[in-house]
């Protein structure tokens, strides 16, 4: 099956290349995201068999002082490639996030909880999600958190440049959620693609998340005991780290019904935190 994905320099999109040797990567120099009528114009040129969207605006503190630019990449950008493929009668698989959610409580949030963005990064996500799903096209939303992989930018490869410089580091503990590995993404995202093919009726907005769910302050420390690092970490609350943008403080997401429409279970994060400590130490 012939895949185009939106990103390539991206976690996410990284892996998806990876996996597969079918799947075509785009960059900003093949399609720019601030320019929509070029995303539907790559997907026309391209006639894949399906599109994953694996490309947005991803820092979430720079988003409060871009909000124009912001929208139209996370949030406008997504519904031109939602409607070409519709148009196309092809899947479109469209990553989103948890920071839809406005973090109240300690359940696990389900696919269909109301949704309530702390930021302008979450409010642009979220406009992204409703366009794909407006363009009426066979689609799944796969919102997913706390995304890390050997590439990129991201909390594992923050940490071990920290434990690398210091004896001590204060992470926050007050945030929970399910860290997880962008290649699971990828490999979902493929797998839900394919079935999508022959099962458009499987459309829908679905959770993935890495278990256990944890704290950041757990996760720095299986990151620590992964790459054998002398560091002392304790805790801070979300109060003690402001930050320009919220954060959410459950990101708790349920995974459930992607399981029991696709088969795909959550990863467990602790393996691939393994794999890829030992691929960068
Ligand atoms: N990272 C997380 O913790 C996290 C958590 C929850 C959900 N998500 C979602 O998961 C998806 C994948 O995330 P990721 O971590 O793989 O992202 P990432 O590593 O930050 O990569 C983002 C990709 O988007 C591309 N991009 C950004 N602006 C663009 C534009 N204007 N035109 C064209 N391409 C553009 C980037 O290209 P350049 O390199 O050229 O900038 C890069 O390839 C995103 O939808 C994100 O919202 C991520």
């Amino acid at each position: 099956m012939k895949v185009l994905v939106f990103g390539k320099t991206g976690q996410v999109a990284r892996e998806l290349a990876a996996l597969d040797p079918e799947v075509q990567c785009l960059g900003r120099e093949d399609a720019e995201l601030s320019d929509p009528e070029a995303c539907a114009a790559a997907i026309r040129k391209h006639a894949p068999d399906a599109v994953i969207n694996a490309a947005a605006y991803t820092s979430v503190d720079q988003a409060e002082w871009h909000e124009k630019d912001v929208t139209l990449i996370n949030g406008v950008a997504p519904g031109a490639m939602a409607l070409t493929c519709a148009e196309l009668d092809i899947p479109f698989v469209h990553l989103s996030t948890d920071y839809v959610f406005d973090g109240a409580g300690d359940h696990p949030f389900g696919p269909g909880h109301p949704t309530g963005p702390l930021g302008v990064y979450g409010v642009s996500k979220r406009l992204g999600e409703r366009a794909v799903m407006a363009a009426g096209g066979t689609h799944a939303v796969v919102r997913t958190s706390w995304v890390f992989s050997a590439h990129g930018k991201n909390f594992l490869k923050s940490m071990l440049k920290l434990f690398g410089e210091r004896y001590r580091l204060e992470v926050v503990a007050d945030q929970v959620g399910g860290p997880t590995p962008a290649r699971a993404i990828a490999r979902a995202c493929l797998e839900i693609a394919r079935q999508l093919k022959t099962n458009p009726e499987k459309t829908d907005i679905y959770h993935l998340s890495g278990a256990p769910d944890v704290s950041w302050k757990t996760f720095a420390e299986e990151i620590a005991s992964a790459a054998n690092a002398q560091i002392e970490i304790s805790a801070i609350t979300t109060d003690q780290y402001p930050t320009p943008a919220a954060r959410p403080l459950n990101s708790r997401l349920d995974c459930t019904s992607l399981e029991a429409a696709f088969g795909i279970k959550r990863p467990d994060w602790r393996s691939a935190v393994q794999q890829i400590v030992a691929e960068l130490t």
